[in-house]
């Protein structure tokens, strides 16, 4: 009986991990931003990656330039928030080669992830419009090296509305802890897909 059990949960897991995507991270992970590997957690923070907007203003319907320094990486979902929403904001120009639009919010052109497993660098330019409505946003991204190695919730400074008075993040320090638990409920819940094969 017990091996029975044993072996059902073996063929599970090897099920579950060739449910991988190489094609990029699935609508399903648009909000949590979380690779659903098998048993696998994400690296500790602070991640090797910086997000680098072109500015720290903007304007509505202006082009702002973004770029993920660090290591080499493979895979990546990109979004723009603003406070503690976890809408993908704003629209992404024509994602550089290796990585396509991900439908996120209802929004077609909301996010942005790896279309394959090569190479990405800090060559790799991500082109976003900021939206008529938020008056501060920032980027948000989880970034892979592979499939097991990945980063969750690397994020850039908050870029605030030019012409608009500054903005305080009240609400960072209940997001700090309550990130973590949040996260762990979710690679124990769901560990169906993944980011990179
Ligand atoms: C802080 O959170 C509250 C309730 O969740 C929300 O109404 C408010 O807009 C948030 N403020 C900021 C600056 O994100
Ligand atoms: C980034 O990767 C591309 C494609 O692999 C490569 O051509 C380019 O030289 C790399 N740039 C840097 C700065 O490493
Ligand atoms: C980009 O990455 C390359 C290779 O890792 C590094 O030599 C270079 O200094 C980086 N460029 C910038 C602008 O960070």
């Amino acid at each position: 009986m017990m091996d029975a059990v044993f072996f059902g949960a073996v063929i599970l897991q090897v099920l579950t991990s060739a449910l991988c995507f190489p094609n990029g991270a699935p609508t399903s992970a648009c909000v949590d931003m979380m690779p659903r590997h098998g048993g696998t957690l994400p690296q500790p923070n602070p991640a090797p990656y910086t997000i680098q907007p072109s500015s720290t203003t903007f304007q509505t319907g202006t082009p702002i330039t973004v770029v993920i320094k660090g290591p080499d990486y493979s895979g990546v979902l990109l979004e723009a928030r603003s406070g503690s929403d976890t809408n993908a904001i704003g629209t992404w120009q024509t994602p550089p080669t290796n990585t396509k639009f991900l439908a996120c919010s209802g929004n077609q052109e909301g996010a942005i992830t790896h279309a394959n497993i090569n190479i990405k660098n800090n060559s790799t330019l991500y082109t976003w419009i900021p939206p008529a409505t938020a008056k501060s946003v920032f980027f948000m991204a989880t970034v892979a090296q592979q499939r097991t190695v990945f980063w969750v919730n690397v994020k850039s400074p908050t870029l605030t509305q030019s012409g608009g008075g500054t903005s305080l993040d009240v609400n960072s320090s209940a997001e700090r802890i309550a990130t973590p638990v949040l996260m762990l409920l979710v690679v124990l819940l769901a560990n169906v897909q993944c980011f990179v094969a």
